[in-house]
């Protein structure tokens, strides 16, 4: 049976006190939306239907890219009314899987035991919770579940119960369609509530089968800035338990930050307060220093990453030694055991196999063969005011140190140069250029003195 997705999302989210509507806030640099919609997809979903209510314009420009219906609920009369404003787009043999736009920790694991449950019954998700207070409860004669009673409107022996609602069901969009075409607001929020299917799913006999989710983070919602931070760290201690489980070994697990998707082989160190961002992979054997930022980073095998080193949008291969305090900007490539030393940043540029530039150094637009040696300082002059200008240096060169190679420029294979020379003008093969003002000494000079 096909599933369709309906994603509620049209609260306001007052208390997180935002102009940013509330299932935009990021979780692990995904807005908490993503999170659900994406889960969706990981189920195969045929169809997601987002309901939407508040900030409507910016959350259709932000999540433009989703292959979802939007349905707008103009004015927020309860979960059953959002629901209802989208049964005439679900086709009646699907299944319609409830989800919730702030409830971004829901798995695929646990919806699939959710759609286990036999497809003429509703599948219902609880979940106990020590403290119950807010949520619906659970109302039960023996194991049969006879409806759900809001805490608003629950008695004060109902109030006891600490099994809850945690809003995700699943149930065919025809016996849907039914149920919700018979639910009133005769409630004490004047709101359409669509828990109260289940007491009508009772009265016509509609089976129901309740899954409990084993990790209340799954299904907890957020409503402040505080529950989203509580979320944050739950996905990632799962983050960090995935990759210790794979054999990754981290020094803090509550230390690392991943915002994206980072595939770690086994055997890769990671010290403390590394953030990794978008995509990330790490070869086995490497190690990570502490206070590093990866930015979509391919790392190879055997990379040592020093510490403090700021990387994004680079390709570093096996056996690389980087940092402390390096930058790789986007496309710089470090060929096979390459070194690249502190204070040095690197923008579109092949730094080639075994090659050094291991001080206060920038290369830029530069294309550089095998086992070349930058001296410190040494400056590529690639920007002219207007334009990029390439600097191609051969295999097997030497650049003393405070050299500026002023592009476009080519230095030929096996080339010297000297400490401190200006480069303008290409550079052949196996030669030393050197560029210096020659030295003099002033030697009757006297240094000036501070006037009284
Ligand atoms: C709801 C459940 C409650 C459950 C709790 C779990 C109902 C009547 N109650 O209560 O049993 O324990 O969730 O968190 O369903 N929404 C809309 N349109 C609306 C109203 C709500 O899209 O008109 C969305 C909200 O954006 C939110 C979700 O539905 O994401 C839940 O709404 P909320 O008002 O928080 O329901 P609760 O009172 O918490
Ligand atoms: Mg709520």
């Amino acid at each position: 049976m096909s599933i369709s997705a309906v994603i509620l999302a049209a609260g306001k989210g007052t208390r997180m006190k935002s102009a940013l509507p509330k299932v935009l806030h990021p979780l692990a640099g995904k807005p908490l939306l993503g999170h659900v919609y994406d889960t969706a997809g990981m189920l195969q979903a045929e169809q997601v239907v987002i309901v939407y209510g508040h900030g409507g314009e910016t959350l259709l420009e932000s999540c433009k890219h989703f292959d979802a219906l939007w349905i707008e609920q103009k004015e927020q009369l309860g979960t059953g009314h959002a629901v209802i404003q989208t049964l005439q787009h679900l086709k009646d043999e699907n299944r319609v899987l409830v989800l919730y736009g702030d409830v971004p920790l829901i798995t695929p694991e646990t919806l699939n035991r959710l759609l286990e449950v036999d497809e003429e019954r509703i599948g219902l998700l609880t979940v106990v919770l020590d403290n119950p207070t807010g949520y619906g409860r659970i109302l039960k004669e023996g194991d049969e579940v006879t409806g759900i009673v809001e805490e608003k409107d629950a008695s004060d022996e109902q109030r006891l119960i600490s099994e809850v609602n945690t809003g995700i069901l699943c149930c065919k969009a025809s016996v849907l369609k039914n149920l919700l075409a018979k639910i009133d607001n005769d409630n004490s929020q004047g709101e359409y509530y669509l828990t109260d299917i289940f007491a009508l799913a009772r009265k016509e006999s509609i089976g129901i089968d309740v899954v409990q989710a084993a990790d209340s983070h799954e299904v907890e919602g957020v409503n402040t800035r505080r529950q989203l931070a509580e979320l944050e760290r739950a996905y990632q201690i799962r983050e960090a338990n995935r990759l210790m489980d794979a054999g990754v070994t981290l020094m803090d697990p509550a230390r690392i930050d991943i915002r994206g998707k980072a595939e770690v082989e086994n055997d890769v160190t990671i010290d403390v307060n590394v953030v990794m961002e978008g995509e990330i992979s790490i070869g086995k054997g490497s190690v990570i220093g502490p206070n590093c930022h990866l930015v979509n980073c391919k790392i190879g095998r055997n990379v040592e990453i020093k510490s403090n080193c700021v990387l994004e949008d680079c390709f570093i291969d096996d056996g690389c030694v980087v940092g402390p305090f390096a930058r790789l900007r986007p496309e710089a490539h470090l060929a096979e055991n390459a070194r690249v030393g502190n204070f040095v940043e690197i923008k579109k540029s092949n730094i080639g196999k075994g090659s050094k530039v291991n001080h206060l150094s920038y290369i830029g637009d530069t294309d550089m063969g095998s086992n070349v040696n930058i001296g410190a300082g040494t400056i590529t002059c690639n920007y002219d005011g207007a334009n990029k200008h390439k600097t191609i240096i051969g295999n097997d060169v030497f650049v003393g140190s405070d050299t500026q190679l002023v592009a476009p420029v080519t230095v030929g294979d096996g080339a010297t140069v000297g400490a401190g020379t200006t480069i303008t003008k290409n550079v052949d093969n196996d030669v030393l250029t050197i560029s210096r003002v020659p030295q003099k000494t002033i030697k009757d000079w006297t240094r000036p003195v501070k006037k009284k």
